[in-house]
């Protein structure tokens, strides 16, 4: 894409779909959804003191993986988001195949974002250079140009650099996939920006005790957390389990400690983040004190090109922003406090859960104190099953129609859930475990209970901060 004739075909389809997108009925409330076009990573998220800023791999020419520009938010409060001009357009050579995903950090008062240039061949290879861009005065970005190459030693599928900075020193880890086609994370560091040098591969297929764990590993993030260290990764082509690593690709996390010294990783098992049907490629950043994620709401995989919001011009939206903690050696998430704003009156309930009274609409918050079984029928296409101390969140496919299954187990005691038109987020037991999922609803839009167990309910219409 030209620089001119890119922006000014954007422009286009933005004026075209646009009133589309945000019509639908399936168009989220206040999650985060592109107002045209196929999203998918959240890339570049930071905070500069003042605002929140979340890029987003964005084709806003079609709803298919083609085409990948850096869409631009920013916010001050993670609630309400202004759109910023777009960031990046796959225009150079080093990037003509699309503007991957990356990562952005403040250096010298600048935003500087650090992404992967893509570039295929007519023989079906590919390679993949880092780039950097730095704000411009118009709120563009500048491109600097290619920073690192190709390793040697791994294929063409090496990309979504994570940088950040400790003692004056920079840090880089990069997903890649080596000749013998196992998924790697690879560390880099560098003394400024410019030059970067392989330190060696931090985690991956065949590494720190794991066996085969697929092929590629995409979009690492590696951070310190509550006296631990945390790589989240995307493991592609990872096993199956039987209620484990279901979705096409996965999104893990392996928990342990890095030491800055020898630079070494030590870990255990992979770890899925999210047990949900749609989420994948998270990204996280320090803001204040906190550490802060947004995920994307969608997976590559054969069911996505199936859902119905692709007749209005739009498909896929991030996650809700979490807030990450370690207790017990494990991950939680929850959704930031900030949420909070979106609440209006609260409604509360208690009594047998087959005497709940329904609740209407789509975009609600919802907390529930269980004291045993209990099902929750979001709509003629999802149901959630608690039982036995286990959750089944099952949904019929938007491809074959068929009912499919993903699951979490623990005693589970309190439910916190968010609702937006086509989307659910479950935490279970204060964020020990999660499932995000997209659903599309008929026209049929209540909620109900049902289960012979007491429930306490508390229930909170949302705002809509997309109005
Ligand atoms: C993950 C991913 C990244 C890549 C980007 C391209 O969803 O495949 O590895 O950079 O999407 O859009």
């Amino acid at each position: 894409m030209n620089t001119n004739e890119g922006l000014s075909a954007i422009l286009q389809a933005v004026m075209r779909n646009n009133a589309k997108a945000v019509k639908d009925k399936y168009y989220p409330c206040w999650h985060l959804a592109p107002v045209t076009g196929l999203l998918n990573d959240p890339n570049g998220f930071c905070f500069d003191g003042e605002y929140y800023h979340l890029f987003y791999q964005w084709n806003p020419l079609s709803c298919e993986h083609k085409h990948k520009c850096w869409g631009h938010w920013c916010s001050k409060d993670l609630i309400t988001w202004q759109h910023q001009p777009i960031a990046l357009l796959p225009d150079e050579f080093y990037d003509k195949d699309g503007c991957y995903s990356g990562s952005a950090v403040i250096h010298q008062g600048q935003l500087i974002l650090c992404y992967t240039g893509n570039v295929k061949f007519e023989d079906g290879s590919r390679t993949a250079w880092q780039c950097l861009a730095v704000e411009n005065q118009q709120g563009g970005f500048d491109k600097l140009g290619p920073v690192l190459g190709l390793p040697e030693g791994y294929s063409g599928h090496v990309r979504d650099p994570k940088i950040w900075q400790y003692n004056d020193v920079w840090y880089m880890v990069l997903g890649a996939q080596n000749l013998d086609k196992q998924g790697k994370v690879l560390l880099y560091r560098a003394s400024h920006l410019y030059q970067w040098q392989l330190v060696g591969e931090l985690a991956g297929s065949y590494l720190g005790g794991l066996a085969d764990a697929g092929y590629m590993w995409e979009c690492p993030d590696l951070f310190e957390l509550d006296d631990h260290f945390i790589l989240l990764t995307c493991p592609q082509g990872i096993k199956r389990e039987q209620q484990r690593f279901l979705n096409s690709h996965s999104s893990a996390y392996l928990i342990g400690d890095f030491d800055y010294s020898t630079l070494q990783f030590q870990h255990g098992d992979l770890i899925e983040l999210d047990a949900g049907f749609e989420f994948y490629a998270p990204q996280t950043t320090l803001a204040n004190g906190r550490r802060l994620l947004f995920g994307w709401m969608g997976v590559p995989d054969g069911e996505e090109m199936y859902q119905p919001t692709i007749a209005n011009g739009w498909i896929h939206q991030m996650t809700c922003p979490r807030e990450l903690h370690i207790k017990e050696e494990k991950l939680y998430q929850q959704p930031v406090k900030e949420l909070q704003q979106l609440r209006q009156k609260p409604a509360y309930w208690q009594g047998i859960a087959d005497d709940a009274p329904d609740i209407s609409g789509f975009s609600f918050e919802l907390e529930v104190e269980l004291f045993g079984s209990l099902t929750i029928y979001f709509s003629d296409t999802l149901v959630l099953l608690i039982e036995n101390n286990q959750a089944v969140l099952k949904r019929r496919s938007v491809k074959s129609g068929e009912w499919q299954s993903r699951f979490w187990s623990g005693e589970i005691k309190h439910l916190q859930i968010l609702c937006d038109n086509s989307s659910v987020e479950i935490f279970f037991n204060g964020g020990a475990g999660v499932m995000s999922s997209r659903f599309f609803p008929s026209e049929k839009r209540t909620i109900c209970f049902s289960g012979k167990d007491t429930i306490n309910l508390t229930t909170w219409q949302l705002k809509n901060t997309l109005l």
